[in-house]
């Protein structure tokens, strides 16, 4: 047995001076272990002669010592003491909590707005940030020449040598609308929320980044009782069942006939988002028959719908990340 715990103790001088970070506790189990041969030894014990059993004991006892240092001297050398400590730490010490991240306002909002639409059978379709001139325009119904070009003021990405090759950041999520028409054919029920861009002197109210979100419907017989039934509910759902809203004739070169829609909010009416039947000229610039179809399409600016809901005053909050504001969500 003496030569025996006198092997096992060179097997494992050879065996521990070998292991690497990550065999080093598997190669010690094996001599140190619970069902290493030398626990065997030690266990076995008790059979001995009473001599013997002192004799033997100390050996094996020191000879698993002689392994343990032995194990300790390979972890050091290989770095991993601190590994060590973090794994003998007390785990029955209180925690310390992990600080916790808020949803901005604005996700909040397009998360509220979004569940409202996708319950009444609405899809969700994204659009690229950066968008083709003739989608952010012209098939809008917004020639080059439109007086109308002059609201969106534009930040141009690359010149081409037409509207069809020319890029823009969108001044607005309508071109999904074309970008999903051309694609499929009703019956349409879409939203698209998203980043938008305009070319701003910032204030309180202006922001050169802001986030908006589309709807579109369009199928046979689509009127305008249909548009407020859905403008109304989702109003209803995401500013409180108390909001009313209101239509204002408007203008916008997609849509026609136009309108504004404002919300009584406390004591007064707030300008909140256009919308209106799709013009027909925009349904034959994506090859839907005006004569069968109708639709209608709505454009709501997010920050502005948070700042209500909120009351939050300045629009460049949204983009300050400043914890103190969003914590407060
Ligand atoms: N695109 C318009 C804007 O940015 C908002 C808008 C108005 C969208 C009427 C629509 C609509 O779909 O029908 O000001």
């Amino acid at each position: 047995m003496e030569a025996d715990i006198q092997q096992i103790v060179e097997e494992a001088r050879a065996a521990i001076g070998q292991a690497d970070e990550r065999s080093l506790m598997t190669v010690a189990a094996g001599f140190i272990g619970r069902k290493a041969k030398l626990t065997e030894i030690l266990k076995s014990l008790g059979g001995l002669p009473i001599e013997e059993r002192k004799h033997i004991g100390e050996l094996a006892n020191q000879a698993k010592l002689a392994i343990e240092e032995m194990v300790r001297e390979r972890e050091g050398a290989l770095g991993m003491q601190q590994q060590r400590q973090l794994m003998q730490r007390d785990t029955t010490l209180p925690g310390i909590a992990p600080v916790v991240g808020h949803l901005s306002p604005v996700t909040l909002i397009t998360r509220e707005l979004t569940g409202a639409l996708t319950e009444l059978g609405f899809a969700v379709a994204e659009g690229p940030e950066v968008e083709l001139e003739a989608y952010n325009f012209d098939l809008l119904n917004i020639p080059a020449d439109h007086p109308a070009r002059d609201q969106w003021d534009t930040f141009w990405v690359r010149k081409g040598k037409d509207s069809k090759t020319s890029t823009l950041l969108r001044t607005h999520t309508s071109p999904v609308q074309i970008r999903y028409m051309l694609e499929h054919k009703p019956p349409i029920r879409i939203i698209s929320p998203g980043r938008t861009f305009r070319y701003e002197a910032e204030d309180a109210k202006h922001s050169s980044v802001f986030s908006q979100i589309e709807g579109l419907m369009v199928d046979k017989g689509i009127s305008v009782a249909h548009m407020k039934a859905v403008i109304n509910h989702f109003v209803k759902k995401v500013l409180g069942p108390e909001v009313k809203a209101r239509f204002r004739p408007s203008f916008f070169p997609f849509t026609e006939p136009s309108f504004e829609v404002d919300v009584w909010f406390g004591d007064k009416w707030l300008e909140l988002m256009g919308c209106g039947m799709v013009h027909p000229q925009v349904l034959r610039n994506v090859d839907i028959d005006p004569e069968q179809y109708s639709g209608f399409a709505f454009g709501a600016g997010i920050e502005r719908l948070a700042m209500l809901k909120y009351d939050i005053d300045d629009i460049r909050l949204f983009l300050s990340g400043d914890p103190r504001f969003v914590e407060q969500f």
